[in-house]
């Protein structure tokens, strides 16, 4: 078993919504110094904030860019860095306006981190995939050896990036873990451009407008808390028997876009139309994880039920508007 106590890691994406929560995680874990390195795209102070409260001195921000091998070296040497879990993406939203870039940078930094494992700059990577890179589900539940058949640049890039990494692995047997979540949710997720269901319908309900489903609402995915996952990712770098494995994380629980607006209109007590928009293009109908391999490798059970991380969640945006 390795132990996080008294490690320096580094996050990329550390000020976004996953990176933040974990960022609280491993510095409650006993983490010595957690460096964030992130462009600041989606991540916001405020969800570091907290953090930088508690551990004072502890939570060291870089507003850069983690494609850059540069940048990256220069930070890792002058941190002392061990262990850096990537996380910074650019949400799959952006894929519709700007694919190239959805696409490429989830490869870029992947490359930047293969360079750095090979020149020995740092020991252990944990890495974020998604289970967008599965696309549409062929069975259900969805284990690892289901194929990869994503359908947007975002999920492609993710998809790539992963099979780098575990060229590298295979190859050379880096200290290596891909983590691949399924759809996350809690507090702090962006809730302006870009945002996912969950966020967006509180918004929209909060601000006198309409809910919105897109296509006829009976797409399906599986939501996993993301104090579940701040503590599966810890949880990966712990077990080393994780090293060169892709790995599920996800609740094995089926739900439709429908009922979770659903759910959230009935929170909020909202009586009023749900409106019906054409679906996203390439919109991936349905997403169920088989969760075994999380439970073997990392002795991952969710502890979150759904409906009390949504609760928690829309309490948090009641208060938490932003903008
Ligand atoms: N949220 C989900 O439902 C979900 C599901 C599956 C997988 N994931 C994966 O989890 C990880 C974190 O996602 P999230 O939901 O927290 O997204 P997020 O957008 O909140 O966080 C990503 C962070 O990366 C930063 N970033 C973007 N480009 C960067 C760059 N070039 N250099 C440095 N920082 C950069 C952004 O500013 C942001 O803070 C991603 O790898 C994502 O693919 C998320």
């Amino acid at each position: 078993m390795a132990n996080i106590q008294g490690k320096n890691v580094l996050i990329t994406g550390g000020a976004g919504f996953i990176g933040s929560h974990l960022t609280d995680t491993l510095l409650a874990a006993g983490a010595e110094k957690v460096v964030i390195v992130d462009n600041f795209f989606l991540g916001k102070d405020r969800n570091i904030a907290e953090a930088r409260a508690n551990y004072p001195g502890r939570v060291i921000v870089y507003r850069d860019d983690a494609r850059d091998l540069g940048t990256m070296k220069a930070v890792m040497k002058k941190e002392d860095v061990e262990v850096v879990f990537n996380l910074a993406t650019i949400a799959l939203n952006y894929s519709f306006f700007n694919p190239f870039t959805a696409y490429k940078v989830n490869v870029d930094i992947a490359e930047t981190l293969m360079h750095l494992m090979e020149d020995g700059i740092f020991k252990t990577l944990i890495h974020s995939s998604s289970s967008e890179a599965y696309g549409t589900a062929e069975y259900s539940p969805m284990d690892e050896e289901h194929p990869m058949h994503p359908t947007t640049p975002y999920a492609a890039g993710k998809a790539a990036a992963d099979l780098m990494i575990m060229s590298f692995y295979n190859v050379w047997r880096y200290d290596i873990s891909i983590i691949r979540p399924f759809n996350n949710y809690g507090p702090r997720q962006n809730d302006l451009a870009l945002a996912a269901i969950i966020p967006l319908t509180a918004r929209r309900i909060l601000h006198g407008e309409k809910p919105v489903l897109e296509g006829t609402g009976l797409q399906t995915r599986d939501f996993i808390n993301v104090h579940d996952t701040a503590r599966a990712f810890r949880l990966a770098y712990e077990n080393e028997s994780s090293r060169g494995h892709i790995v599920n994380l996800g609740s094995g629980i089926e739900i439709s876009m429908k009922a979770v607006v659903e759910e959230i209109c009935a929170y909020f007590d909202y009586r009023g139309e749900i409106e019906y928009r054409p679906g996203r293009p390439a919109d991936v109908q349905r997403l169920c994880a088989d969760a075994k391999l999380a439970r073997k490798l990392l002795g991952f059970e969710p502890q979150v039920n759904f409906k009390d991380g949504l609760r928690e969640t829309l309490d948090w945006y009641k208060v938490n508007q932003q903008e």
